[in-house]
């Protein structure tokens, strides 16, 4: 499954998807190839046209994931998806709402697809011991009392196996996951679908209900963990409190660590 050639993504086929509340928060956009779809919605906002904006991409050439490393984003086999919009809530809210948008997806994916991902704190998504995907936030400065976000969400769908060797960890795709082919057209639709739907929830104060979502899912639960930071923490991963704070268990009490890379040490991940 993995590699194979999938159907072009095409804007009109995703609309065409979307729930009518979607439609009305998202304006879709396909580019054939940018240097990230994060970087494509954050020149939307200079040109002060954010008004909701799903930016997609069949390949990027800059992708970016978390903590300053690359994206691996071959042209044609994934989905490279940005969403932007300014929030409304309240700036306490946007703590944890990447967690929140990870939740989402993994919801989404299970109602629609029948498989189960889980989350790896602070929002990969996990199948088989393996990533699948990852959302890298990018918040704008606040406008008015309001903060644009663009959230960069990267799901591998049918990576050509060629490309084993340009990415360091684990990894795995959707339509391994699921056995069959995927539509991405229609992934695309359902993915913005719950995003509309999760964040008009967290706009109104329902963030704590999406993270009880996340803790369904997390992948590090009571497992030994090493979190990178200053300082590095060691310990037992013992769930998340109610900002999405990593809590761990050490020898000397129970760290909170709101910001880092944990590896898991049982499968000897090196972050
Ligand atoms: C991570 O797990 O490190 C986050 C990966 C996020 C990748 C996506 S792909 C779409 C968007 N554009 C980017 O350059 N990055 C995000």
């Amino acid at each position: 499954m993995a590699g194979m050639t999938l159907t072009p993504l095409n804007a009109t086929a995703i609309t065409d998807s979307l729930s009518e509340s979607a439609a009305a928060m998202f304006t879709v956009e396909v580019h054939d190839s940018v240097g990230s779809t994060n970087d494509v919605v954050r020149e939307h906002e200079v040109a002060s046209a954010l008004q909701g904006v799903a930016v997609l991409a069949e390949e990027q050439t800059q992708g970016r994931g978390r903590r300053g490393r690359r994206w691996h984003s071959p042209a044609g086999v994934n989905l490279y998806l940005s969403v932007g919009w300014r929030f409304h809530g309240p700036v306490e809210g946007l703590s944890g709402l990447s967690l929140a948008i990870g939740a989402m997806l993994a919801e989404a994916i299970a109602r629609n697809y029948d498989v189960d991902l889980a989350l790896k704190w602070p929002n990969d998504l996990y199948y088989d011991d393996r990533k699948l995907g990852g959302v890298l936030i990018e918040l704008l400065g606040e406008q008015n009392g309001m903060i644009p976000v663009v959230a960069g969400i990267g799901l591998n769908v049918s990576m050509p196996v060629d490309d084993a060797d340009a990415i360091q960890r684990p990894w795995t795709d959707l339509s391994t996951a699921l056995g069959v082919p995927v539509d991405r057209n229609l992934l695309a639709a359902r993915l913005i679908n719950q995003l509309a739907v999760g964040l008009m929830n967290i706009a109104g104060g329902e963030l704590a209900s999406w993270l009880h979502r996340w803790r369904k899912r997390d992948f590090l639960y009571g497992r030994q963990v090493l979190v990178d930071g200053s300082p590095t923490v060691a310990g037992i991963a013992a769930g998340i409190d109610q900002n999405g704070a990593l809590l761990v268990s050490t020898e000397t009490g129970e760290s909170v660590i709101a910001g880092g890379e944990a590896s898991l040490l049982e499968i000897g991940e090196t972050g």
